[in-house]
């Protein structure tokens, strides 16, 4: 199995497992980190509603926890008539860990639809370079 054949099968793991009562909208994420490791995360929503946190955000501190700090590719998955892409703040949450050529794969349960890289998803972002004074 390659890795994206894992990411696939992980994130589906994570997909059935996602609590999301309030929305019933499940959502995966797996990554795989530079280091080699592979780590996965669902949409864990919360009876206060903006508690509720995205799949991304958990497979991410799965990485940080386990302390790893670059993400080598991640696959997101939904099941949607259209194409499923992270929100705005996974955006961001992900260009943290990733570098220009880290490989972001939408998926369906059936298989990845597109796959893109964080510069395409979030342009012009708010980076490193961004945080200086004058
Ligand atoms: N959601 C994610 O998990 N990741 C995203 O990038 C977009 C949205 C979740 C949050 C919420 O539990 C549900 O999808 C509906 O918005």
């Amino acid at each position: 199995m390659n890795n994206q054949e894992k990411l696939h099968n992980l994130a589906l793991r994570a997909f059935q497992n996602a609590y999301c009562p309030y929305s019933e909208f499940p959502v995966g994420a797996a990554l795989l980190s530079k280091e080699g490791h592979f780590f996965s995360g669902c949409n864990t929503e919360n009876i206060s509603y903006p508690v509720g946190t995205c799949a991304e955000a958990g497979a991410i501190a799965a990485m940080t926890a386990a302390g790893d700090r670059r993400i080598a590719e991640i696959l997101i998955l939904a099941d949607g008539q259209n194409l499923i892409t992270p929100c705005g703040a996974c955006r961001q949450r992900i260009k943290e860990f990733a570098a220009p050529q880290t490989l972001i794969h939408l998926a369906t349960p059936q298989k990845i639809v597109k796959t893109l890289t964080i510069e395409e998803l979030l342009p012009l972002s708010f980076t490193e370079g961004s945080l200086t004074h004058d």
